[in-house]
């Protein structure tokens, strides 16, 4: 979907723990030597500190934690532990990344809710609003879901994470998202989902028993392909973005780790995914606030003015193809780092097979907000979007069982949800 929210977004996302673990201790150094009056009680206050830093020795490294609510102390560990306790029998242990997200939290309350584990790490990075991201974690704080905040790149953090709960699943769904965002910071695409996605991997190829993985790759991987609807088995490799490619990337690196070590993979390519606590630089946001706003919203067209069309996928379908893909996983093979059988590895869209022409979508709006909307139409820029996406979901429905809900149903209350939602954040 192509977004009209490029003014609102920040220039650095990416929040780098280096820079706040440097500011921290200016801040620290700052306020200990303003004044040698308050020295010696500072000094005291520092051996305490070393103490109590000592004490969980085995967690060093990560200096910005000293300060912080002593990650990977006792008080910690516990917190993980109980997180990922799992309250029924046949339940599973889940890693979840990115659980601060839009889909990463309605998977992680799904998860909860069914009685399984789950702990979540999340880097609560500036790339949107974080304050939506934070309160998206305190919803999960509310159902007893423990957030680490942390960077999927922090490989002492993460092993720390596998040394103190035995995870049977991963699911990863930390990503740097967007796909115009790539021309501004492509860096970040980089660090995210590609240096991330291998640290990730080293650690749970190490962990012992590895767990399962499922993780989120994209539609975009279908780039510039015209045959729909677009199936798992068709050629990927013509991205048209950045974000697209480093995708692509992820389900290389997949492969190599599920033959090398044994580990379970599943890659889910999401086709644009709507709903409750959803992304606002998704244009159906937008939209909704420049049609209540009486402000023009601008609809993109491909060349010879054909429409755009995307298949827009809602959060609960996409939530039971991410249970589906973890229930049947199976286990990965590996121990000791080494490979010790075949794994599964497998690939899924997870779309709706009913695409939604944008200025439908913009008609669909107008309906439920009963607000005629000034359209702008303005011939799409070559800035990595692809003109349409149409998911095959042939095989999701026969190995995962999904079903899905279609935008246009109006006595559905998909559409009612997520407006009421997107009302509230205007
Ligand atoms: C959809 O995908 C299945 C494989 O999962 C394939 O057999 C079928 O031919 C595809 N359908 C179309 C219309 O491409
Ligand atoms: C719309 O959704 C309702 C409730 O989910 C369902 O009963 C109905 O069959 C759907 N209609 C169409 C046209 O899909
Ligand atoms: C949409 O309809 C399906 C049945 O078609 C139903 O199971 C689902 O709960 C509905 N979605 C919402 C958000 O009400």
């Amino acid at each position: 979907m192509p977004s009209t929210e490029d003014e609102l977004f920040p220039s650095t996302p990416g929040k780098f723990k280096i820079d706040r673990q440097s500011n921290m201790l200016n801040r620290q150094f700052n306020r200990c030597f303003a004044s040698t009056s308050t020295m010696f009680l500072w000094a005291l206050f520092l051996i305490a500190l070393t103490a109590s830093y000592l004490s969980f020795q085995s967690f060093v490294d990560s200096g910005s934690r000293y300060f912080s609510a002593s990650l990977g102390g006792i008080q910690w560990e516990k917190q993980v532990r109980n997180s990922a306790e799992t309250h029924r029998s046949g339940g599973i242990s889940v890693l979840v990344t990115g659980a601060a997200g839009f889909v990463g939290t309605h998977v992680s309350l799904a998860l909860k809710k069914r009685g399984d584990g789950v702990v979540g790490i999340d880097n609560f990075n500036n790339y949107y609003d974080p304050s939506l991201k934070k309160a998206r974690k305190q919803l999960l704080e509310n159902h007893k879901i423990f957030i680490v905040d942390g960077d999927i790149n922090d490989f002492k953090l993460l092993s720390k994470l596998f040394d103190t709960v035995a995870f049977t699943h991963v699911m990863h769904l930390a990503a740097q998202a967007g796909v115009r965002y790539a021309m501004e910071n492509p860096q970040s695409y980089v660090h995210s989902n590609i240096a991330g996605l291998v640290n990730l991997l080293e650690v749970c190829k190490s962990a012992n028993p590895q767990p399962a993985i499922v993780w989120a790759s994209s539609s975009s991987v279908y780039g510039l392909n015209t045959d729909v609807p677009f199936s798992e088995s068709d050629r990927t490799d013509q991205p048209a973005s950045l974000y697209a490619a480093t995708k692509k990337a992820g389900e290389e690196i997949t492969h190599t780790y599920n033959h090398i070590y044994g580990l379970s993979i599943t890659g889910l390519r999401f086709f644009t995914v709507y709903g409750p606590w959803g992304r606002p630089d998704m244009a159906y946001f937008s939209f909704t606030r420049n049609i209540l706003q009486g402000k023009p919203i601008t609809v993109y067209r491909g060349k010879n003015r054909v429409d755009l069309a995307r298949d827009f996928t809602y959060i609960d379908d996409i939530v039971k193809g991410c249970l589906g893909s973890l229930d049947t996983a199976g286990k990965s093979t590996g121990s000791g780092g080494k490979k010790r059988g075949p794994a599964l590895y497998r690939i899924f869209n997870l779309g709706n097979t009913s695409p939604v022409t944008v200025p439908n979508l913009v008609n669909i709006l107008e309906r439920h907000l009963k607000v005629k909307a000034k359209r702008n139409y303005v011939e799409m820029p070559g800035n990595g979007d692809v003109p349409f996406t149409h998911a095959n979901i042939t095989l999701a429905r026969k190995e995962l069982g999904c079903w899905v809900t279609q935008l246009y149903n109006s006595t559905n209350a998909s559409i009612q949800s997520l407006l009421a939602l997107i009302y509230a954040k205007i």
